[in-house]
């Protein structure tokens, strides 16, 4: 059978699970004869994969839409697809904003993208897919998508856990992405063989809420790390997003007892403040939250941490917003993300009387923001001198410079061959930029 070469454009927007679904679709469009293209211009085929966390996310997505609509036209037969969290909440107010929308699909539906598909191309009606449905869409992925379509970096992303039933008051996750939802081990083993054969040294193991991740079986996110990190292609292992809530000691204990799991701990606590949390529903307080980082780091001494704070949350008094950059001053974060509390609609939090008003957000972001770029700046130059193990992951920007990612995600810049692509070396550091850090090789201290 020949296959018709078609081209795809596909855009992500947001998270890490988003990327990984973007990754997937690929997979699922590579075998029905479409061929990636980094421009929408002459594409049979653009897809928005769009995230819905914050209003300037979703905004986004409508002018990019906009922009879309004259190539639209100079291109027949152009089909328009808006994938991912907007298309969950939106749906067909995306149509009825957006005509030049053909496909709106949500994040638990993009296994049927072949189906969906042709429904447009034989009926021409728009097509709007929101359900959360009764199959799993992972299993049905791995069957049209067989074994040898995946095309990977070094690093991969790998979704084990999906969705959340914590209902944070400000978060629309578990609208958007339904209710927690953990894969079968084996499912996920099938997956990671297959990464590992594709030549994928390093995967990340994603969830909204990863570790809470609980098969039925009852295998946990620690016995899932324990069992993948047998794979021998990989040689790293990572997790994210983690909940102060779900850290359990056998997750902790495994940074102490297994080598290839990172001394890198994403745990978002967004606040300070004891009251703004217990408004938040976030389900524990600060003291709660210094314990674990005093467990993790008592158990690995090196970790890094990193975490997420939302500033100008309905009701933060100066005095809360205070009590939040105490909380960073005192656990020292290697790295931190600051967003402005955005009103989403649905969430409880939008109805609340109390918002509190944007200059005096931007004036709160640009002070935690201040601090914590300090803290990260402070990390960064603290590794000066010393060797770190990185795995090289990709050719620099300049000739004969590679790209590759300390323990801590940091991006680190040295001189070297492309053979040395998915290698891990010992590059002691002696220069320390923005975001990234470079050095010569050296030998790695035990
Ligand atoms: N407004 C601002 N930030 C938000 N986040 C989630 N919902 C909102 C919102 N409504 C942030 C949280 C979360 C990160 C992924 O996005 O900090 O950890
Ligand atoms: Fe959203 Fe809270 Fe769930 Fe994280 S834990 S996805 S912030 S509801």
């Amino acid at each position: 059978m020949t296959v018709t070469q078609k081209s795809v454009y596909v855009k992500t927007y947001g998270c890490q699970m988003n990327v990984y679904d973007s990754d997937r679709m690929r997979d699922t469009l590579r075998t029905m004869g479409y061929v990636e293209t980094p421009i929408p211009d002459n594409a049979d085929l653009v897809i928005f994969n769009t995230c819905h966390i914050r209003e300037h996310a979703a905004e986004k997505v409508y002018s990019e839409l906009g922009r879309i609509k004259k190539l639209k036209k100079a291109k027949q037969g152009m089909l328009v697809a808006v994938a991912g969290c907007v298309a969950q909440a939106e749906g067909a107010e995306i149509i009825r904003r957006a005509k030049t929308v053909d496909l709106v699909f949500g994040p638990q539906t993009y296994h049927r993208l072949p189906d969906l598909i042709a429904r447009r191309l034989e009926t021409g009606d728009a097509i709007v897919e929101t359900e959360f449905p009764a199959e799993d869409k992972f299993e049905a992925l791995e069957q049209q998508n067989g074994r040898k379509v995946l095309n990977r970096n070094v690093s991969a992303f790998l979704t084990v856990q999906e969705g959340c039933d914590k209902f944070c008051s400000f978060c629309v996750v578990p609208y958007t992405r339904g209710a927690e939802f953990s894969r079968p081990v084996s499912q996920i083993e099938k997956e990671a063989l297959q990464l590992a054969e594709a030549g994928v040294c390093e995967i990340t193991l994603l969830g909204q809420n990863v570790n809470a991740y609980r098969d039925s079986d009852g295998a946990t996110l620690a016995s899932l790390i324990a069992k993948l990190s047998q794979i021998d292609g990989f040689k790293r292992l990572r997790y994210t997003t983690s909940h102060p809530r779900d850290m359990d000691e056998a997750l902790i204990e495994a940074h102490a007892c297994n080598p290839k799991l990172m001394p890198f701990l994403h745990l978002p606590v967004q606040s300070g403040s004891d009251r703004v949390l217990k408004a938040m529903n976030r389900g524990h307080g600060i003291d709660y939250y210094f314990d674990t980082v005093a467990q993790v780091r008592k158990t690995r001494p090196d970790m890094a941490l990193s975490g997420d704070f939302i500033v100008g949350f309905p009701g933060e008094t100066d005095e809360d917003f205070e009590d939040t950059l105490k909380l960073i001053e005192t656990v020292q974060y290697a790295c931190a993300y600051s967003f402005k509390y955005s009103a989403r609609p649905g969430t409880p939090a939008a109805e609340h009387p109390d918002q509190v008003p944007d200059e005096v957000v931007s004036d709160r972001l640009v002070r935690i923001q201040g601090l914590i770029h300090a803290q990260q700046t402070a990390f960064n130059r603290a590794l000066v001198g010393k060797t770190l193990p990185v795995l090289m992951e990709k050719p620099g920007r300049d000739e004969g410079q590679l790209v590759g990612r300390s323990p801590y995600l940091q991006p680190v810049h040295v001189r070297g061959e492309k053979s040395q692509i998915g290698t891990v070396l010992g590059v002691q550091i002696d220069g320390v930029g923005t975001n990234s850090l470079s050095g010569h090789y050296g030998a790695v201290e035990a």
